[in-house]
């Protein structure tokens, strides 16, 4: 999406790319995501918000919380002054659904969500963008929907509950006053403005350029007529990974203008390919990214042959140097996934010291990914088609914040 020439007009050459579409480091380099906060102009999520959901919710925070894969935020803080008065508030998260199976990396803003929703027991929408990968991969809309049918129940194996949470495809769900919000927010957004924040040019079909009001408008709870009716002030919380802000930066920006609350975000770093940190883990280039089918078999030979290695080049080295943890693809994966932080502490320690061999690590997250891959098969193999039809009933959710 971000030709050379939208490049050189923002000003961007050679600059790190981060969008809905692309994830670049600078030539070579690692993302950096301080940059991206400051570009985007998000805030970064400290310790202090990290001890006050511990407070809050009464049970240690996420790994991905304490570790800082989630990393920025927007008006988090005031999502929780909203929980912390006793009122509630809605999660909203999706996926497009371009391929069969999910890789690791988009586990992590599902486990994410699965774990925000039990904690703080709140509702839960889940928008799978169909149309969305049926105009920007070329799928028949056919397919896009069977994909997305069986991307829900990935998304349902991550144990989400039926009881508080509603998934729904743009296909079979856009409509009603989901269809009048999507209205009033592309009043509000000028061609120049979408141009601006996503980068479309002007041989983009115009499917593109007219789609982002689809994933702004779950933001807004007058969207789901059945789940929040009278509640249009209801505050929404959105976990992702950064590459989709550009969506929400414009939901905020409109939000105010048609009397709706903006979005809260909370949001994560990538979970990188196993070749380096420079980019995203990509289903679109199978040996750069671990799926949840893949066996224990695939699982050991992409990280014996792939998985980027800081150790040093000879075993002399190694014992003289030790091995470069900044940019060790096993020590970043065991970061996001291996959930004993003692473990995890020892081994950097000994890594990095040069004890610790890339072989005996690398077995160490073999075993990590291998385990948590299976429980997901596992658990993916239990859910039926009638469940997925239940998630994505049109229907009201009783209970929802008890
Ligand atoms: P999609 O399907 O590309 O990605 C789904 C979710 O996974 C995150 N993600 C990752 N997180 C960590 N590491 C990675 N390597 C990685 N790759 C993907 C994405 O940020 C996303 O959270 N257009 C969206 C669908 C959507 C959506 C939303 C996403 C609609 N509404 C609201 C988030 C919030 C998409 O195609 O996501
Ligand atoms: N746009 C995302 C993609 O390209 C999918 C998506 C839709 C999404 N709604 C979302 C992701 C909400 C996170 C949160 O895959």
């Amino acid at each position: 999406m971000a030709n050379e020439q939208q490049k050189r007009e923002v000003g961007e050459e050679e600059e790190q790319v981060v969008n809905p579409w692309e994830v670049t480091a600078k030539d070579g380099g690692k993302i950096d995501y301080d940059k991206l906060i400051e570009k985007f102009g998000c805030q970064r999520l400290d310790r202090s918000l990290v001890d006050r959901v511990e407070r809050l919710t009464d049970r240690p925070a996420h790994v991905f919380l304490r570790r800082g894969v989630f990393f920025a935020h927007r008006d988090f803080n005031e999502i929780l002054d909203v929980y912390e008065r006793g009122e509630k508030f809605y999660l909203y998260t999706g996926r497009g659904p371009s391929s069969e199976a999910l890789h690791l990396g988009h586990l992590v803003p599902f486990m994410f969500t699965k774990y925000l929703q039990d904690a703080f027991k709140v509702p839960l929408v889940i928008q799978l963008t169909d149309d969305e990968k049926c105009m920007w991969k070329n799928l028949s809309v056919e397919e896009s929907k069977r994909l997305a049918r069986e991307n829900a129940k990935d998304i349902i194996a991550c144990g989400f509950d039926i009881t508080r949470t509603f998934i729904f495809s743009d296909f079979n769900y856009v409509g009603g006053v989901f269809y009048e919000n999507m209205v009033k927010v592309a009043k509000c957004v000028t061609f120049n403005k979408v141009v601006g924040i996503f980068g479309f040019t002007q041989e983009d079909h115009i499917g593109k350029i007219s789609f982002p009001p689809v994933q702004a408008v779950p933001s807004f709870p007058s969207s789901f007529p059945h789940l929040f009716p009278g509640k249009d002030q209801l505050r929404c919380l959105i976990p992702c990974a950064i590459d989709q802000d550009p969506y929400f930066r414009m939901t905020r920006d409109v939000a105010p203008r048609i009397g709706y609350q903006k979005p809260a975000l909370i949001e994560s770093s990538f979970f990188p390919a196993l070749q380096g940190e420079t980019g995203k883990m990509s289903a679109s280039d199978p040996n750069s990214a671990i799926y949840v089918t893949d066996s224990s078999k695939d699982i050991k030979n992409k990280v014996n042959r792939y998985a980027f290695s800081g150790g040093q080049d000879s075993i002399e080295n190694h014992r003289k140097y030790g091995a470069n943890l900044e940019v060790d693809i096993p020590v970043k994966y065991l970061n996001f996934f291996l959930e004993d932080d003692a473990e995890l502490e020892h081994i950097k320690k000994e890594y990095g010291a040069g004890r610790m061999l890339t072989g005996e690590v690398k077995k160490c997250l073999i075993q990590v990914l291998s385990e948590l891959v299976e429980r997901h098969r596992q658990a993916r193999a239990a859910v039926t088609d009638e469940m997925v039809d239940a998630f994505m009933a049109v229907r009201p959710l009783p209970n929802m914040f008890s």
